[in-house]
């Protein structure tokens, strides 16, 4: 898919207030620092369209962008990170979850997970949560370029070997990425397109 326009639309921590529009949504969702609002920006071509940051915690509300006039990205706060406080963490959490409850223009949930970490009990739940609410999700594994080639393959499949040896009765859908070299954006890109498409 082509991006031919990318705007932010608006930033807010209530889901009642996010755009009225009833165009297909596709949400960002992982720990922070994971690499998030990098992917939104490398997806889309734009160096700064998401704020990102060497430091957890940078991206704290519901951020809405419309891609092409006709669907929105949303980047979304990072869960787990130790050192917001508790109060925050909380706000997070209720927004968080409100907005995937009620967003009736949700497509699909990508699940950001470093490629270079073993499976982590906050994602593994937070899987479990959108499965239990029945949310559509793919996996992206983020930072690819942090690992020799010969490590991703092994990587990607310890990890989904670990979701079925969980709960799963299969491995979800998944996307191997890198926000420096640009690996796997047509990827997502054609995925999303494909759904649009539907
Ligand atoms: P929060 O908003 O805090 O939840 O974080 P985030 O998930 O949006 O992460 P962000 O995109 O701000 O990136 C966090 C850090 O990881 C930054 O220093 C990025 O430069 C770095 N980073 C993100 N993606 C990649 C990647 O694909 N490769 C490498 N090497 N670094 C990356
Ligand atoms: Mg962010």
């Amino acid at each position: 898919m082509q991006i031919k326009s990318a705007s932010f639309v608006m930033s807010n921590s209530n889901v009642e207030k996010c755009p009225k529009e009833p165009i297909p949504e596709y949400a960002f969702i992982g720990r922070s620092n994971v690499g998030k609002s990098s992917l939104i920006n490398m997806l889309t071509n734009r160096k700064h369209l998401a704020k990102t940051s060497g430091r957890p915690g940078k991206t704290q509300l519901i951020n809405h962008f419309k891609i092409n006039e006709n669907w929105f990205l949303v980047d979304l706060p990072g869960y787990g990170y130790a050192k917001v406080s508790k109060k925050l963490k909380n706000t997070f959490q209720k927004f968080i979850t409100e907005y995937f409850k009620k967003r009736n223009q949700l497509v699909s949930a990508f699940v950001l997970i470093d490629i270079r970490h073993s499976p982590q009990k906050i994602d593994m739940e937070f899987m479990q949560w959108l499965g239990e609410h029945a949310i559509p999700f793919s996996i992206i594994f983020t930072k690819s370029d942090k690992l020799k080639p010969v490590e991703i393959p092994q990587n990607v499949n310890n990890y989904l070997q670990a979701m079925t040896d969980d709960i799963w009765e299969e491995a979800p859908n998944y996307f191997v990425t890198s926000s420096t070299s640009g690996a796997g954006k047509e990827d997502v890109l054609s995925y999303i397109e494909q759904i649009n498409q539907q």
